[in-house]
């Protein structure tokens, strides 16, 4: 550290599909006060080392989403992260695309996929044509209504979370954190006249293919808080139909099965999940499985003070907070 400044170095992935066979790493090396946003240097880099690298932003006021992109493997807005506290906890500033989305090039992705699967949640209201709203006329909600969907509107559709998710990453079909989150918002409106039909579709659209490893809500710069959203759809989801995917048989039949005695019954629960027929398809599987942990086969003993986990699912019942 000189002065007020820090000595950085970065390692920018650079990638041109037209000329480059791979991607490759550039460092470059500046002198810049502790508290510059890394897209201030970016731009700094760009206007006097090299005009080829290639970003995207807009605002530089952390509202319009453009500018997301890795630092040091983190999902974030990089007009807003300042440099000194990357170099403090990483001694560098490595700057990648966001993945999950094909690299058009060095830090600008195509977010086409991104967008198609907000379009296809039909992100705005649909209300009955039977009940025109009166002309001239406002349809407002109670402030208790707005609450519910109070997080969603921060979204600023940067994509973060679709590019740290890995739901995304293993399966074309998901729709991703961001879709699910707006369509949330949709579903809980009580202005919407397609409610249920949306939780109908959602259920075989790729709702259960959420992991619930909450990458989606660390990642989020705006705190939106995705995989609680999809939680949300989750329950809403089963309560508007019961268990038909196997992603609702599952979630139900581990709650029961927890229940039951405290702990999981593994085999009761693939054939909770799966069926019969799921248990005769994943034999081979199962037969692996039993090999490794033959305790598998048998059903577990109750734990002690199982009355206590009673407790906590009554609670819940309730909607309180556990004990
Ligand atoms: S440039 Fe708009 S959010 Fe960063």
């Amino acid at each position: 550290m000189t002065g007020n400044t820090v000595h950085a170095t970065f390692d920018i992935y650079r990638f041109d599909p037209t000329h480059d066979a791979q991607p490759r790493y550039q460092r470059y090396e500046l002198d810049l006060p502790p508290h510059t946003p890394i897209l201030t240097a970016i731009l700094k880099i760009r206007a006097e080392a090299d005009p080829t690298l290639t970003a995207r932003y807009s605002c530089r006021s952390a509202i319009c989403g453009s500018c997301a992109m890795q630092v040091n493997g983190k999902s974030r807005l990089a007009c807003e992260t300042q440099i000194g506290p990357e170099l403090a906890r990483d001694g560098r500033i490595v700057l990648e695309p966001m993945r999950n989305q094909k690299v058009l090039r060095d830090l600008v992705v195509d977010q086409e996929p991104f967008w198609r699967r907000y379009d296809e949640i039909r992100p705005h209201l649909i209300l009955d044509p039977t009940k025109p709203m009166p002309e001239g006329k406002e349809n407002p909600m109670t402030p208790t209504e707005v609450e519910r969907f109070r997080e969603t509107p921060r979204c600023i559709a940067c994509a973060a979370c679709y590019s740290a998710c890995p739901a995304v990453e293993a399966d074309p079909e998901f729709p991703g954190p961001m879709a699910l989150a707006k369509l949330y918002r949709f579903v809980v409106d009580p202005r919407d006249q397609a409610h249920q039909d949306r939780l109908v579709r959602i259920q075989t659209g790729g709702l259960w293919l959420c992991l619930r490893c909450h990458l989606c809500t660390e990642a989020c710069p705006k705190d939106v808080r995705p995989s609680e959203r999809i939680r949300d759809l989750k329950e809403m989801a089963i309560a508007v139909q019961g268990g038909t995917e196997a992603g609702s048989r599952h979630a139900i039949g581990f709650k029961e099965n927890i229940r039951e005695r405290g702990l999981l019954n593994e085999m009761k629960l693939v054939r909770q999940t799966s069926g019969l027929g799921g248990l005769v398809g994943q034999a081979g599987q199962g037969m692996r499985m039993m090999r490794k942990k033959p305790e598998i086969l048998k059903r577990p003993h109750p734990i002690e003070q199982l009355d206590e986990v009673e407790k906590i699912y009554e609670a819940l019942d309730r909607k309180e907070a556990p004990p």
